[in-house]
């Protein structure tokens, strides 16, 4: 059993990266074998609506862009599981997420009512959001509704609605003092952070297990 996790974020150490390595932790407490793709290492562009992958003469679920992104797509049709990992940026995800899901749902569907995706596979899937606001202001904010649509899609293109994980008010830097940050109390989220963020690595943990278990 394989899972794949991609880190949407450029830090390769932090928030999400973190989370994203706890799945895969309890991915492997099932035997599964567990690999993590940072996306900011790759060169790659969003969809250019070229339409190939819904031409008629042609094998569909094929993206016809070449870049770094190419083998991963490849090699997406045949994870047991996924597991996807955000930071928040203005209210959304990432511009490095939001390209490669552009690049990954829309090449894996057609516009058929009939055919509701062209992956080839019924696989189990997370989504993980670190955001450095509190739940209450990602509320306020709206985040969820702004999120809703690349679960929708996930869900159709791959069978199963994802498992999803939000960890709020995350830590941004080492030493907050370096920074520019009065609007937030550095206590406060040093606080948050000794209290939560553990509770979040351990629901972490247990969506890898629970991924596994149901692929
Ligand atoms: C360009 C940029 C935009 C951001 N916008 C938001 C935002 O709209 N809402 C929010 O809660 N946090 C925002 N953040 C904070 C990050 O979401 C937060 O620090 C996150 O945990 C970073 O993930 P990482 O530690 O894995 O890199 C932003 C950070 C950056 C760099």
């Amino acid at each position: 059993m394989n899972i794949l996790a991609i880190n949407g974020s450029p830090r390769k150490n932090w928030n999400t990266a973190i989370l994203l390595n706890k799945v895969l932790e309890g991915a492997a407490s099932q035997n599964a074998n567990t690999e993590l793709i940072n996306l900011y290492d790759l060169k790659y562009k969003g969809c250019t609506s070229c339409f190939f992958c819904k031409r008629k003469d042609r094998e569909h679920g094929q993206c016809a862009m070449n870049d770094d992104l190419t083998p991963i797509l490849e090699r997406l049709k045949t994870v047991d599981a996924l597991v996807l990992g955000s930071p928040i940026y203005f209210m959304n995800i990432t511009s490095g997420m939001m390209s490669f899901l552009e690049r990954f749902l829309f090449s894996n569907m057609i516009y058929s009512m009939e055919i509701p995706t062209v992956y080839p596979r019924k696989i189990p899937s997370g989504v993980i959001y670190t955001m450095g606001v509190t739940e209450e202001l990602a509320d306020n904010f709206g985040v969820k509704t702004n999120l809703k649509t690349y679960h929708d899609v996930i869900n159709r293109t791959l069978g199963l609605a994802p498992e999803l994980l939000f960890s709020y008010n995350t830590y941004q830097f080492t030493d907050y003092k370096k920074y520019e940050s009065s609007m937030f109390s550095e206590e406060e989220k040093a606080k948050h952070k000794a209290k939560q963020f553990p509770i979040d690595c351990e629901n972490a943990f247990n969506m890898g297990k629970k991924l596994m278990m149901n692929s």
